[in-house]
């Protein structure tokens, strides 16, 4: 349709999503045998939502290796104890009605802190303790206060990439349908694409080409063994907003690069980006209240529209303060972008979506497990 509704369902790569919904991916902190297997939270805490009516819900952070994870509590797919652990997780997921997706992620120098959770400060946990040495593209840290961070070599930096595409073939397994690639917030990742925190001489720093090389293999890499009927997403930050880092022309010039050409989509295959911002710097210089980092999806959705006749266009979602149902009704009404991902306000109510349905197509089926039918009236 022209006008499409949040409860429209959504075309993303080969696969269809029921709305235009989409549990954004939150870090748990809840292993607590700090071996990176998921467990009863993520099967309750994940279904539920599914159950709730998302479209899509995306795992938190997971990470690719154990010294990729922010915490010692993270999750990981880093083996195959942690896939097996995940498959009966993924499909409580489907099995809701909801697509299951992982976020894949190295926190590069921003690893080995406490949990965020009440009681921490978030603080780096010591060698001697829970902790590791973490890495980074130059030795340099994107905010101040963590520990010293060392800098990863050429032969390191490829390993990055082979992690990550093992990581996807255990999602694939594991029965995942769609992967984000973590690009945002001043992870590993975006370490590599700003030039604050990467200073290297090799091939990957320096020019804008090589700075954004470590993603663009990445995410070539990781296509070429991530089925091509499943959707390969990316979240990056649209801006840090820290002078001389990572701007939203940055942005809008990495997405055009993986988009503009057949060859560019066939090596790259992209199928979604959530457009997120900030992670470098100790002070956050975007706007703030609700909807503050739609500007950005809106300049990436732009982008994203060269890809609108192709076979299989580039999604772009919005995020950041989404909470009100007709909010993110015009959102996608109005094109600013394709879907919407609710984090905090999903935290709070895990039936978001079908409360939102209520709200906005009373008269509709709700995307609700047949079980809850009559909470539709409390709603
Ligand atoms: C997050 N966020 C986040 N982002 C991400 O890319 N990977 C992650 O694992 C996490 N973890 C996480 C945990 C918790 C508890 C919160 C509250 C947030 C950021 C999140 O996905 C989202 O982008 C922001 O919360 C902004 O959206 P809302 O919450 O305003 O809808």
């Amino acid at each position: 349709t022209a006008f499409p509704h949040l409860f429209d369902s959504l075309t993303i790569g080969p696969l269809s999503l029921r709305n235009r919904t989409i549990l954004a991916p939150m870090c748990m902190y809840s292993i607590t045998e700090h071996d990176g297997v998921p467990g009863s939270w993520h099967q309750v805490h994940l279904g539920a939502r599914a159950a709730g009516g998302f479209g899509m819900v995306v795992a938190e952070a997971t990470a690719v290796s154990p010294e990729a994870r922010i915490s010692p509590a993270d999750v990981g797919l880093w083996n195959d104890t942690q896939r097996d652990a995940w498959a009966p997780i993924v499909e409580t997921i489907r099995s809701y009605g909801a697509l299951p997706a992982v976020q894949l992620a190295h926190a590069g120098a921003k690893a080995s802190t406490e949990p965020g959770l009440p009681g921490y400060t978030g603080a780096s946990v010591g060698i001697d303790d829970d902790g590791w040495q973490t890495v980074s593209p130059s030795g340099i840290n994107p905010v101040s206060g963590l520990a010293e961070t060392r800098e990863l070599s050429t032969e390191q930096v490829r390993q990055v990439v082979a992690d990550f595409v093992d990581a996807a073939r255990r999602a694939d397994e594991a029965g995942f349908e769609a992967v984000m690639i973590h690009a945002a917030h001043g992870y590993l990742i975006h370490q590599f694409l700003s030039p604050v925190t990467n200073q290297r001489t090799d091939e990957y720093g320096g020019s804008v080409e090589n700075r954004t090389r470590l993603l663009r293999e990445i995410l070539a890499e990781v296509r070429a063994v991530w089925p091509a009927e499943k959707i390969l997403g990316l979240r990056i930050s649209g801006s840090d907003y820290v002078e001389g880092s990572w701007s939203l022309d940055d942005s809008a010039e990495l997405i055009a690069g993986l988009v503009d050409t057949p060859q560019a989509r066939a090596q790259y295959g992209l199928d979604w980006v959530d457009v997120s911002s900030g992670g470098i710097g100790d002070t956050y210089r975007g706007p703030s209240g609700p909807g503050y980092q739609l500007h950005l999806a809106e300049r990436i959705h732009r982008v994203a529209e060269a890809t609108r006749d192709s076979e299989r266009p580039l999604t772009v979602s919005a995020v950041g303060i989404i909470t009100e149902p007709g909010q993110a009704q015009q959102i996608v009404l109005s094109g600013q972008a394709d879907a919407v991902s609710i984090g905090r306000a999903a935290l709070a109510d895990p039936n978001w979506p079908a409360r939102a349905s209520v709200e906005l197509r009373p008269n509709s089926e709700i995307p609700f497990p047949p079980q809850y039918h009559r909470a539709q009236r409390a709603l």
